[in-house]
């Protein structure tokens, strides 16, 4: 980073304290009395109906919008006492749609801002190879000299992120990046990005419509409600088995626990105390066979389609090292119901 940058960590904490926007001319606030902490590293998705104040929240951090009372701070500092211009360059910020500029090649795209911020050209050219790489764009053929019109959707949304994190930001805000994608794509830049900041470890506030992808990629969610009011910030698996209100419930839907299902490997339902069936028992049982690391919601899939009272859990090499019945995968579908071992499994 440049001489002159605001000297923040590689990955900084983001603290809204009662962060509140009204927009001139509005009665009622767009943000209203945002308390919120994202953990340095953490990913949090920022949830809620249209109008709900994500982007206005994504944006104050920045400061495209400025507070109108309340304070937001990055680690220690607040956003107030940093200098607006070196503070967005500072931030990955990764908007719908990409934003790439059509008339620059993808390499000039990414090093953008690391020439602003006055790198060296030699740096700029491996840290574009770098990003690309990243993300599984070959940076040997052409695809650092093309326009981005001459890139399909999905390979636009990456190159918008490594864009974000061209010059190493400690803090990554993305604004429903993969919003224009076919289902398909996205799920595979989902686990793209996931992968990316399991290595990496960016403070990012993601911003999605999609309570899927919101329970997919948080480590936290928060979830607004019309009027800018944070109805709920808790784990995806909190949110799902105790909504805090009405709205929560209505909002994560009538299938919640089949999601929470869907977010629990059925290793962890494995009680330490559980009687390993032996090969012929497992035999006789003719229950369905499921690999440790899968869902529960797979497991139930299984149990259904064959109908059995039960699965038989295997590791790597299908060896079984236990089972788990179908009245325990209700039990945890049912919600509002911690009946999981996983504290205690590997
Ligand atoms: N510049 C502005 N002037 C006045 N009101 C604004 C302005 N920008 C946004 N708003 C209002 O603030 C509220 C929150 O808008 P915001 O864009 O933050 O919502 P959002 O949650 O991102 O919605 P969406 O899911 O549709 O993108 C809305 O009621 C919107 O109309
Ligand atoms: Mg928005």
């Amino acid at each position: 980073m440049s001489e002159d940058s605001n000297d923040l960590r590689t990955a900084s904490s983001i603290t809204f304290d009662q962060a509140t926007k009204m927009y001139p001319g509005q009665t009622d606030p767009a943000l209203d009395a945002l308390d919120l902490n994202v953990e340095a590293g953490e990913l949090v998705c920022l949830v809620g109906p249209s109008g709900g104040g994500k982007t206005t929240a994504l944006m104050l951090v920045n400061r495209l919008v400025e507070l109108s009372s309340g304070d937001i701070r990055l680690g220690e500092k607040s956003i107030g006492s940093l200098n607006a211009i070196q503070l967005r360059r500072e931030i990955g910020y990764v908007i719908q749609q990409t934003g790439l500029f059509p008339h620059m090649t993808i390499a000039d795209n990414i090093g953008l801002v690391p020439q602003i911020l006055g790198w060296k050209k030699a740096s700029i050219r491996n840290r574009v190879h770098e990003l690309l790489e990243l993300v599984g764009l070959t940076p040997t053929d052409d695809i650092a000299k093309r326009y981005p019109g001459q890139l399909s959707g999905g390979q636009q949304q990456r190159v918008g992120i490594v864009r974000a994190l061209a010059a190493n930001p400690p803090v990554m805000l993305m604004d429903e990046p993969f919003g224009a994608l076919d289902p398909i794509t996205r799920a595979h830049v989902q686990d793209e990005f996931l992968a990316l900041h399991n290595e990496i470890g960016k403070t990012t506030l993601f911003v999605t419509h999609d309570i899927d992808e919101a329970i997919k990629m948080s480590n936290r969610i928060a979830i607004l409600k019309p009027g800018g009011k944070l109805a709920q910030f808790d784990t995806p698996d909190t949110v799902l088995s105790r909504p805090a209100d009405d709205f929560v419930e209505q909002f994560v839907g009538e299938d919640r626990g089949l999601k929470r299902l869907s977010l629990i490997p059925v290793r962890k339902m494995l009680n330490p105390s559980t009687v390993v069936p032996s090969d012929k028992e497992t035999a006789s049982l003719s229950w369905p066979r499921i690999e440790r690391d899968k869902s529960a919601r797979t497991a139930l899939s299984l149990v259904l389609a064959a109908e059995t009272d039960g699965v038989v859990v295997t590791d790597g090499d299908d060896v079984p090292v236990g089972t788990v019945t179908l009245k325990e995968l209700a039990s945890i579908a049912g919600s509002g119901n911690d009946a999981v071992a996983g504290s205690t499994t590997p």
